[in-house]
C-alpha cells in the first residue's frame, strides 16, 4: 500500500523558511499574509498532510475555502501528498458543501426535514418571479433579479430583510417579497445557497449541541482564499475555532475579488482583533511570475488604501518588460490581440497564450477578430455546466424521481419534452 510521503522531513523539504514556519506552526490561531502565487494553497496542503503526519486524526481536519475550483484544487493536491490507501481522510471542502453537511446532519433541529431540497439562483427566480407577478408591481422597476440581489444581499450583511421596510418604497417591497419567499421555501422543505451558510451559522449561534459538536470534532481549522469570506462565513469558523483556537487563515488582501457578494477584506482585520495572540507570517517569494511583472502590480495593488504592506520577489529573472497598449475601440484592441499572437505563435504553440478580458461581452470582437484571422482558440468559462439548459432538465427529472412534491422541478420539466400541457393546466393542477 502506497502511503505518499507522510514523512515530516520530507513533507518540508520543498517548502521555504516562511512556508515551513506555516506550515509547523500548528497550534494556536495563524495569519499568513501572502501575495498570488507565492505558494498560499501549498501551505495548507502541506499542513493538512503535516498534522496528519503527527498523528492528528484526519476527522479533526477542516480546510474551507470559496470555490468548488479551488476546493477541489486543494483536494488533489491534498490526495497527491497523502498517496493511496487512506480510508479516512479530512473534510475539505467549500463553505456551502461543509454548511449542506451540517444542516443534512441537524436538519431536525431547525424544523427541516432531512430530504429538504436546495434551490439555486433560477429556482429562487422562479419563485421570486411568481411572487412579484402576485403583487402586481411595476415589473420594470422590481426585476426578479433585482429584488433578489437585495434580499440576498440583506441577509448576508445580517439586516434582516424584514427591517428593511422601514427604509422606504422600494425596500418595503422586497421585504413584503422576502417574507413570502420564506413562507414558500418552509412550506417546500427547502433552502436557497444563503442558508447553506446563515442556518448552520444560526444554529452555531443559538443551539449548544451543534456547537459542542463541531466544536469538538473539528481541532483544525484552515481557510485558504481567505479574503473572500463574507461576515458570515466568518463567523463560522470563528465560533468553532472558539474551544481549540487552531485557526489558520491564509489570505491575499490584494485579491480581494467578492466584494460584490459581501466579501470583505477587513475580515483581515477582525481576525486580529478577535484572535489577538495570532502568530503572522508572511509569504513574499513568488513561484509563478518574472521579476518585472512583480514589480508592474506591485505599483499598482500600492495605490489602495486598504491593504496590508507586502511585496514579492522572486528569484527568477527579470524577464520580458510588461507593454501597455492604449487602443482606439474594442476592434483596434482586437487587431492588437490578435496581431501580437500571430508574431510570437511563430516561436510558440497557441496553447502557451492566455486573453484576458474583464467581462463576458468583451470576448466578441476577440472571438471575431481571431477566427477571421484563422487561429482557432477555446473560451475558457463560459456558461457552467450545471447552467445548461439540458442538464438543468435531467437534474430536475431525478429531483422529482426524489421528491414528487418538488414542484419547481415539477414546473420545469412537465412540458419537457414538449408534449402540449399549457400553464393554464399547470396552474389546475398545483
Ligand atoms: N517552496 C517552493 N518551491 C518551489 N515551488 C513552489 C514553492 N512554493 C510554491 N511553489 C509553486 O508555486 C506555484 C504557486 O503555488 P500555490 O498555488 O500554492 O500558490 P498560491 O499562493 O496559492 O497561488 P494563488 O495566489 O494563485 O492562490 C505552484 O506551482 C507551486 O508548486
Ligand atoms: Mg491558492
Amino acid at each position: 500500500m502506497k502511503r505518499g510521503i507522510l514523512n515530516r522531513e520530507e513533507l518540508l523539504a520543498g517548502l521555504n523558511e516562511a512556508q515551513r514556519e506555516a506550515v509547523t506552526t500548528t497550534s494556536g490561531p495563524l495569519l499568513i499574509l501572502a501575495g498570488a502565487g507565492s505558494g498560499k494553497t501549498r501551505v495548507i496542503t502541506h499542513r493538512i498532510a503535516y498534522l496528519m503526519a503527527m498523528g492528528e486524526e484526519p476527522e479533526s481536519i477542516l480546510a474551507l475555502t470559496f470555490t468548488n475550483k479551488a476546493a477541489q484544487e486543494m483536494r488533489e493536491r491534498v490526495m497527491h501528498l497523502l498517496g493511496q490507501g487512506w480510508r479516512r481522510s479530512p473534510f475539505l471542502s467549500t463553505f456551502h458543501s461543509f454548511g449542506l453537511w451540517v444542516l443534512r446532519r441537524f436538519a431536525h433541529h431547525m424544523d427541516y426535514s432531512l430530504d429538504f431540497n436546495v434551490y439555486d439562483d433560477s429556482d429562487q427566480l422562479v419563485v421570486v418571479r411568481d411572487i412579484l407577478k402576485e403583487l402586481n408591481v411595476d415589473d420594470k422597476r422590481f426585476t426578479p433579479r433585482g429584488v433578489l440581489a437585495a434580499m440576498s444581499r440583506a441577509r448576508v450583511a445580517q439586516g434582516d430583510p424584514d427591517e428593511l421596510a422601514a427604509e422606504g418604497d422600494w425596500e418595503r417591497v422586497v421585504a413584503q417579497v422576502y417574507q413570502q419567499y420564506r413562507e414558500f421555501l418552509r412550506l417546500h422543505n427547502a433552502v436557497d445557497f444563503d442558508d447553506l451558510i446563515l442556518l448552520p451559522l444560526k444554529l452555531l449561534e443559538e443551539d449548544e449541541l451543534v456547537r459542542n459538536f463541531l466544536q469538538k470534532r473539528f481541532c483544525y481549522i484552515m481557510v485558504d482564499e481567505y479574503q473572500d469570506t463574507n461576515t458570515p462565513q466568518y463567523r463560522i469558523v470563528r465560533i468553532m475555532a472558539e474551544k481549540h483556537r487552531n485557526l489558520c487563515v491564509v489570505g491575499d488582501d490584494d485579491q480581494a475579488i467578492y466584494s460584490w457578494r459581501g466579501a470583505d477584506v477587513r475580515n483581515i482585520f477582525l481576525f486580529e482583533r478577535d484572535f489577538p495572540e495570532a502568530k503572522v507570517v508572511r509569504l513574499e517569494e513568488n513561484y509563478r511570475s518574472t521579476q518585472t511583472i512583480l514589480e508592474v502590480a506591485w505599483h499598482v495593488v500600492k495605490e489602495n488604501t486598504l491593504r496590508k504592506e507586502k511585496r514579492l520577489y522572486t528569484s527568477k529573472p527579470k524577464g520580458e518588460p510588461v507593454v501597455l497598449y492604449v487602443a482606439r475601440d474594442e476592434r483596434d484592441e482586437a487587431n492588437y490581440v490578435a496581431s501580437k499572437i500571430q508574431e510570437l505563435s511563430r516561436e510558440r504553440p497557441l496553447s502557451h497564450f492566455a486573453v484576458f478580458y474583464r467581462t463576458n461581452a468583451q470576448s466578441r470582437p476577440l472571438e471575431e477578430t481571431l477566427a477571421r484571422r484563422g487561429i482557432s482558440y477555446r473560451v475558457v468559462g463560459g456558461l457552467r455546466f450545471y447552467d445548461r439548459r439540458e442538464v438543468k432538465d435531467v437534474v430536475a427529472y431525478l429531483r422529482l424521481v426524489e421528491n414528487p412534491d418538488d414542484v419547481l422541478a415539477f414546473r420545469r420539466v412537465v412540458n419537457v419534452p414538449r408534449r402540449g400541457i399549457g400553464d393554464k393546466t399547470v396552474e389546475r393542477v398545483l
